[in-house]
């Protein structure tokens, strides 16, 4: 289970209700597991066969999960640009244009994604907190929730903080502040957020303020949770996490933090618990 459940589900329930999905179709996907694990088991109940692209750095615990549900996995180099033709994002493409039936569900891009944490998780949250929220943090992948949900919470109150928490060797924090790239993207090793190109779901409208987070910050404090809360969140989670506890530093009253906790640990044993891995990738 994760947060991008519920944007497969809207992405395949918009294909459908357009027209743009047929019976026995096949979903395909540039995706780094989690939106890939929705659209897997929607696939499967619904019919549809279902392709997805990702670079070697996604975790191979998603890469079989994905295989478990029925799906094609297919794997790309890391660090590769994204307009170059061996990029997932565009073996998706390719995949997608060659094959009869298919469509690209194109998460990045397609707004039923930011528009379904504008309908589902925004109000959720509001309900839950009963409207005490000061200050939401999530990281930007897609951009999906932190646009959705940011959207939602400042209609609700305009005084309403949004920050994002963004990976060293993600270009999104310098297009905030500067409006281009002044570091050029790297490779990092937590999934799922910060970008090496400009989503068409992330909306800077909504969002007040960005907070790099590094690898070894993420990957240290997702264990140290984990044995001293007993929470197992995945490394993204983490993130947002230190960026909460970085921004808070700028908080001059006691203030409602929601966080976005994506998915869960058990889907990254071979990376945060792992380590021999961690020591080779120079964060223990
Ligand atoms: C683990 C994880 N965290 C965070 C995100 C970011 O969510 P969004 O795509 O809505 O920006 C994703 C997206 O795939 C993810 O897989």
């Amino acid at each position: 289970m994760s947060v991008k459940d519920r944007v497969a589900l809207a992405i395949v329930d918009g294909a459908e209700e357009r027209g743009e999905l047929k019976v026995g179709g096949t979903l395909v996907e540039a995706t780094s597991g989690n939106t890939g694990v929705g659209l897997a088991m929607i696939a499967a109940v619904r019919g549809y066969k279902a392709i997805f692209t990702m670079p070697e750095k996604v975790s191979k615990e998603k890469q079989d999960t994905l295989r478990g549900y029925g799906a094609q996995v297919v794997v790309t180099p890391n660090g590769v640009e994204p307009d170059d033709p061996k990029s997932h994002y565009s073996v998706a493409k390719k995949i997608a244009a060659e094959t009869p039936g298919s469509y690209y569900t194109n998460q990045y891009h397609n707004q039923d994604n930011t528009n379904q944490h504008y309908k589902t998780t925004g109000p959720e949250i509001w309900e839950q907190m009963g409207g005490n929220v000061d200050l939401f943090v999530a990281g930007a992948g897609t951009g999906g929730t932190i646009t959705g949900v940011g959207k939602f919470l400042k209609e609700k109150n305009p005084d309403v903080k949004i920050v994002c928490n963004d990976p060293e060797g993600s270009i999104l924090y310098d297009l905030f502040y500067h409006g281009e790239v002044r570091t050029p993207p790297a490779s990092y090793h937590v999934e799922g957020i910060g970008e090496d190109m400009f989503p068409e779901c992330l909306n800077f409208d909504y969002i007040d303020d960005f907070v790099k987070v590094n690898d070894k910050e993420a990957f240290l404090l997702c264990r140290d949770i984990t044995r001293k809360e007993g929470l197992m969140i995945g490394p993204s989670c983490a993130s947002a996490l230190a960026g909460a506890i970085k921004y808070s530093e700028k908080l001059e009253k006691p203030s409602n933090i929601v966080l976005m906790f994506a998915d869960n640990g058990s889907k990254y044993l071979t990376k945060t618990f792992n380590d021999p891995w961690l020591l080779e990738k120079g964060i223990l």
